[in-house]
This record gives structure tokens, sequence and C-alpha cells, in this order.
């Protein structure tokens, strides 16, 4: 789910009137964020979260006391000043003027990147802050926020950011070495971005990529190998996922006959993803287009399994997102295969009929279970949570890279 900025951001500055315009106000979050992502795992908010009362974009938070958590998203001063930049959207002029943010960092971790000198934020997701550098780029950069049933926590995994940011460019290259899609990774080496970005080394080292503005198509590309979390639920009502009919007998995390292709919609911030089915999509981007991301997220998924089995690792599921650039080429967007968007469970000690462990924020979840947390109030996870969080991304990243990451 992106901020409402951000989403006003996404239809005035970074698409145009393109795709996104039709929009659907989506209702659910399946993918969690991998949890968001495919269900993506972690989060499966699909199934668990639909909170009445939203939490704010970690934004909102950070500017706000615990208590008061309703402040406007954050909005560089500079773009009101511009004269041709569409007006921000009611919510940002609202409330009170937001005074140019510095970075955010709290024990250690980047909750969010703030105001960067000559940038400008165009928006803040869960976990990213994106700013423009021109008009065809993009920066990107991962935060350490982290979220769970689709509420962003007050405080941030140390060094989790980076992992992500590191791991994207793991697969992105792969994919590039294997010919499989165009991506928009640019340069994630600060060191080879332009000055403008270099001036801000300190915070964008490890964590940040350059990227092509592409106008994303307003789905999210939900791959499934397993059947689990929100996908086992529409599965155990009526037999099927995203209008697929499965096999009789299946158990939770069981291995599908074949992976299969089961998007969702693109929530607005505050609201959860819905699986759709695939005449949806093509209602949304054409049958060719609809195709094309179907015939891509399967064989992006099938790369990423086959690369991980001989590691030891099962991919579950995960949740990618495609966009077009100037020249109309469909690209791979956003963060992809990692552990906040998808699932990776450990091959040994595999056993369907029974949740997975699990390379995510399973620790997290389990806290916030053991909380009574209400699934819309953010609160501080304790330090211990936060070590064991980043414990299991470290783990995974090394596990598939076969080297750590850079924190
Ligand atoms: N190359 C790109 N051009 C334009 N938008 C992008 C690009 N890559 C990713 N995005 C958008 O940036 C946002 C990433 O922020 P994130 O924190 O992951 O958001 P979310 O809360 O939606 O998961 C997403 O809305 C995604 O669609
Ligand atoms: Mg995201």
């Amino acid at each position: 789910m992106a901020s409402k900025f951000l989403d006003w951001a996404t239809k005035n500055l970074l698409c145009g009137s393109g795709a996104n315009e039709d929009k659907p106000a989506a209702v659910e979050a399946p993918p969690a964020e991998a949890s968001d992502a495919a269900e993506p795992a972690a989060d499966e908010p699909t199934a668990e979260a639909a909170p009445a009362d939203p939490a704010p974009p970690a934004a909102a938070v950070a500017s706000a006391d615990a208590e008061d958590l309703t402040p406007p998203p954050p909005v560089n001063d500079t773009a009101d000043a511009d004269a041709d930049i569409p007006s921000p959207p009611l919510s940002a002029i609202d409330g009170p003027a937001v005074p140019a943010m510095s970075s955010k960092w709290d024990g250690g971790a980047l909750i969010e990147a703030g105001e960067l000198e000559g940038l400008r934020l165009l928006g803040q997701g869960k976990v990213r802050d994106l700013y423009e550098v021109d008009e065809q780029t993009l920066l990107i950069v991962s935060t350490d926020r982290i979220s769970a049933f689709d509420v962003v926590m007050l405080n941030g995994v140390p060094g989790k950011g980076k992992v992500l940011n590191q791991l994207t460019q793991h697969w992105l290259s792969l994919f590039e070495k294997q010919g499989l899609v165009p991506h928009h990774l640019i340069t994630a080496d600060v060191a080879e971005m332009p000055e403008v970005c270099r001036a801000h080394a300190s915070v964008l080292e490890g964590r940040s990529m350059l990227v092509k503005k592409l106008q994303m198509l307003p789905v999210e590309a939900v791959v499934r190998g397993y059947i689990t979390g929100s996908g086992f639920k529409d599965y155990t009502a009526n037999g099927s996922i995203c209008g697929i009919t499965l096999p009789e007998g299946l158990q939770n995390c069981d291995r599908l006959p074949e992976p299969i292709f089961t998007p969702s919609t693109k929530a607005d911030y505050g609201e959860h993803d819905e699986n759709i089915s695939i005449e949806k999509v093509i209602e949304k981007l054409g049958e060719e287009q609809a195709r094309a991301v179907e015939a891509k997220a399967l064989s992006l998924y099938k790369a990423v399994a086959e690369f991980a089995a001989p590691r030891g690792i099962l991919v579950a599921d995960t949740k990618m997102e495609f966009g077009l650039d100037a020249e109309g080429q469909m690209v791979i967007g956003d963060e992809c295969f990692t552990p906040d968007c998808s699932r990776y469970w450990p091959a040994e000690g595999y056993e369907p009929g029974k949740e997975q462990d699990s390379f995510d924020k399973q620790y997290v979840r389990n806290y916030l279970t053991e909380v009574k947390f209400d699934k819309k109030t953010p609160l501080a996870l304790p330090e211990e949570v936060l070590k064991k969080t980043i414990e299991k991304y470290t783990q995974i990243f090394s596990i598939l890279t076969g080297t750590e990451p850079k924190l």
C-alpha cells in the first residue's frame, strides 16, 4: 500500500494519466508485504488484517508524538513553490505546515531518509522513501521501517533496508544475466550516482537505488509455488485462488502442482490488497499486457525457485511489480524477492499441514500476537525482537547470495 501522498505522486508525477487512473479502491491485502509481498508472506494481510482505522504512514508517525498520530504526510517544501507541479493532495495541505525533516534515526535504524537537499521527496511507502532526481530518474531509499499486518511500527530494524536493497540488486542482476526481463535499476552504487545523491552518501550508502522512473502497472504480480496465507484461506473457502481451481485436499503449505499467478490490486494507504482474477487484470491492462505480466512473473519465480533450491530454500510465494518505461517497455520495478515480499522456507523440516519456519518477520508477528496487537495502533518493538529479525534477514541473504550484506 502506498501512502496517500505517494498515491497522489504516482498519479501526478510518476505516471501522468496512465494506467493507474482506474486504480480501484483496494480492499484488502493478501500477499503480505511479503509479507507485504505475496502476501507475502509475512504479514498476511489478507486474512488477518483489516484495520478499521489504519495507521498513518511512517512519515506521519515519525513527526508525531505517540499519542498523536495524525499529522499529514511529509511534503518537501519545494513542492508547493514549484508552479508547474500539481497541488498536493488535500491530506498534505490541510494540516499544519510540515517543516523540512532531517533524516530520522532511532537506535541505529533509519526511520525516514527525510529531506535530502536537491532531491524532491515524492512520497513514502511503508518501507521506502521515493525522491525525484530528474524527470526520468528516481532515487528509492529503503529505510529500516518495518510493518506487520500492514501497520508500520514506531521503531525500525537497524540494517533491514540495506538487506532488502542489496538482495533486490542480487536478483535484478541475475535476471539481467539470464536475459529474463529488463529492470529499472541504473545503479545502486552511490559513487556512480549524480552529485546531488552523492552529497547524501552517509544516508544512502547500501540502501538506495537510482532507478528509471516507471509508470507502475496497477496490479501486484503474486506467484505462489506453495499454498499458504490468504491463498490457503481462499482455497479453504471456495477451492480456488483468484479463480484458479485447485486440486481437492490440499493442506496448508502444500506444494502446488505448478506455480500459479494470483494477482492482486495495489491498495491505497491504509487499505489491503485484494486478490483478483486474471480476467480482472485483463480488464485493467488489456489481454496482451496482462498475459505478459503473468508470463514474466512466473518465469522470474521459477528462476528464483531454481536458484534457491540447491541452497536448501523453498520460495513459497512472492510479489513483484512491473511498470512501463519511457519507451513503453515492460520492466520489473520496486523491490523483488526480498524476505519482505516473499516467503522463504528452509527445505529442511518442511512439512505441509503446519506453519513453516520462515526467514522473515516471524519474530515480529509472534511478539505482536503475544501482546495482543490490535492490528492498527503502531507500537515500538523490543530490542530482542529487532535483533532476531535482522538475524533472520541477514541469514537468508547469506544463504541466497553466498555473501554478507554490507550493513
Ligand atoms: N521504478 C519505479 N518508478 C516508479 N515507482 C516505483 C518504481 N519502483 C517502485 N516504485 C513504487 O515505489 C513504492 C515503493 O515503496 P514501498 O515502501 O515498497 O511501498 P508499499 O507500501 O506500497 O509497499 C511503490 O509504490 C512502488 O510502486
Ligand atoms: Mg513495497
